[in-house]
């Protein structure tokens, strides 16, 4: 007999009838009734301030949120994870993320093994390879220093170091071989042209990031970047004694689960970093995939991020449910998608480094819960997973808060910002100009999660305005303030989202750490590219895609 769904069960459906008497009160109301409500809804950890008040909730609501947790035995899961059972059932592994950020001390012990050796073993051979890098003396066929490093992957082998490294472009340090860092993830090709246009093929090295090591993104990226050295180093003015092996040696270093496949492809073995299975792709960037992380802050930095991450995994572990920063955060969205009916999230960080932030959290979620299958193969009758999408908050003033304001849709929003920045700016003409512009962007923070809260009750004078100029206000939103954007403030910022990932993926009973709905696109993708290319047949196609396919055909002939 299969357990109950989760929206059969009595906290469920305690919340469900408590929503409906929630439903009609404006989140104004909640305001003016409740001196404190800032303190009463924000915790602290690792770094970070999490204020959860302008959602539209109560303490009953919290209270019975937290119900729902302990009926859906989330710190049972949350043991699990982080002990290494094999969470990711339909890939029969666990997902040990967190044994990537272990201090050295520590040991985690899973079937019989102790990871953290392993994991710290990987992080010696990086920073083995920094050094390298760092003091000029990694060489490439012709023997001048590598100056470029550009990253070949997709997904997870791309995102988190693009992220990461544009966040603490201001931690490089001092001193060292300057290694400029690029990423290249289009099938098409087309960001990898730009960089061959520029960059010289005696001073670059490519990184080929992939888990699986098949992915036909990056491998089709990578053979041109193959092509192009081997063009270039060993055509006519080719230099005594380069040739195809040393160039292979000197300017490929790969990272993957796959040591075989990095060594059919032709990556020397001492230019591997593996991993293993159990790091899933969108979170790997705490090991090997963070090379090119590593490559731009140095490997200080790089610990400090991993131990940032730390200081997160041991609050969610250890804190209770109702001071627990990624359990709130999982439960304030499961309010809005399950209760009140708010299906689009959004990510609007108020600092430029976070450029990436979106994108990245983008895949982290959607990736991970965008599912409708239970653990144990039942259909869902519960929405899971918002659609969430974000930009940088003050270019999104710009943009699409029009529709946050005066539109249709209830939208959910995370606001992100550092409490503090450029007061270590060195010349203080420039830092007092810049602190004053940091302090204009907090101002437009706050202002818009007022404004989305209250709508025209934010205005002081009242008077009869025009219906188009009416905010409706009553849209919730989490204010995320970092103490400053550091590496371990963006360790724990980072680790806060993928453990919220997890407890909404435990609520709603589904599995966060596989991804079989991209698979079948990648097989209907490779048959469809041998139709293109006339080695397989048109006919069983269906009537649009012969005719997109027919149109590109006669493009090709001219016709
Ligand atoms: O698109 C699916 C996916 O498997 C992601 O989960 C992953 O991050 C990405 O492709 C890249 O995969 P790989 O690192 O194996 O090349």
């Amino acid at each position: 007999m299969p357990h109950p769904m989760i929206d059969q069960q009595d906290a469920w459906q305690a919340l469900a009838a408590h929503a409906r008497k929630m439903r009609t009160t404006h989140l104004g109301e909640l305001f003016s009734n409740a001196p404190g409500r800032h303190a009463a809804f924000t915790r602290r950890a690792a770094g970070l301030t999490l204020d959860l008040s302008k959602q539209r909730w109560r303490d009953e609501t919290l209270e019975r949120l937290l119900a729902l947790a302990r009926e859906a035995e989330v710190p049972e899961a949350i043991r699990a994870l982080l002990a290494g059972e094999r969470v990711n059932r339909s890939e029969d592994r666990p997902a040990l993320h967190t044994a990537l950020r272990l201090p050295p001390e520590e040991s985690l012990v899973v079937e019989g093994e102790d990871l953290v050796p392993a994991v710290h073993a990987t992080l010696a051979r990086m920073a083995t390879m920094v050094e390298r890098f760092h003091a000029g003396q990694w060489r490439g066929a012709t023997g001048r220093a590598i100056r470029d490093v550009v990253n070949l992957g997709v997904g997870g082998s791309d995102l988190g170091p693009l992220m990461v490294t544009h966040a603490l472009a201001d931690y490089r340090p001092e001193g060292v071989h300057t290694i400029g860092v690029h990423f290249a993830s289009t099938m098409d090709g087309s960001q990898l042209a730009d960089y061959l246009s520029r960059l010289n093929p005696e001073t670059t090295l490519f990184v080929l990031s992939s888990k699986s090591f098949t992915t036909i993104d990056t491998l089709s990226n990578a053979r041109t970047a193959r092509d192009w050295l081997m063009a270039r180093l060993m055509g006519e003015n080719r230099e005594e004694g380069v040739d195809a092996e040393l160039v292979m040696r000197q300017h490929f270093i790969g990272l993957s689960a796959s040591p075989e496949k990095m060594h059919e492809w032709g990556i020397a073995d001492e230019h591997q970093l593996a991993f293993w299975e159990w790091v899933g792709g969108r979170y790997s960037l705490w090991g090997a995939i963070g090379l090119p992380i590593a490559l731009v802050v140095g490997m200080d930095h790089f610990r400090a991020l991993l131990a940032g991450a730390h200081a997160m995994d041991r609050h969610f572990s250890e804190a209770p449910l109702s001071d627990n920063l990624p359990v709130l955060l999982a439960l304030a969205g499961i309010w809005n998608v399950n209760f009140l009916d708010i299906r689009a999230h959004s990510i609007l960080p108020y600092d430029g480094r976070l450029e990436y932030f979106a994108a990245y959290l983008e895949q982290l979620e959607m990736e991970s819960n965008g599912k409708s299958v239970t653990h144990d193969g039942r259909e869902v009758g519960y929405s899971t997973c918002p659609v969430l999408w974000g930009q940088l908050g003050p270019n999104a003033q710009h943009a699409f808060y029009q529709l946050l304001h005066q539109g249709t849709q209830s939208v959910e929003c995370d606001f992100i910002a550092p409490k503090v920045r450029y007061d270590d700016v060195a010349d203080p003409a420039t830092r007092d100009h810049l602190m004053g512009q940091h302090r204009l962007t907090l101002a437009n923070c706050f202002a818009q999660s007022r404004v989305l809260m209250l709508g025209d009750k934010a205005i002081k004078e009242d008077g009869p305005r025009p219906v188009y100029k009416h905010y409706r206000g009553n849209q919730p939103s989490s204010t995320l303030l970092l103490d400053r954007l550091t590496p371990a403030t963006l360790g724990s910022l980072i680790a806060l989202y993928e453990h919220k990932v997890f407890v909404q993926a435990t609520i709603w009973d589904i599995n966060p750490f596989d991804q079989w709905g991209v698979e079948l696109g990648k097989q209907i993708a490779g048959e469809t590219q041998r139709i293109l290319e006339h080695q397989a047949d048109i006919a069983d196609m269906d009537d649009s895609t012969r005719g997109l396919i027919e149109a590109v055909w006669s493009a090709e002939r001219g016709s």
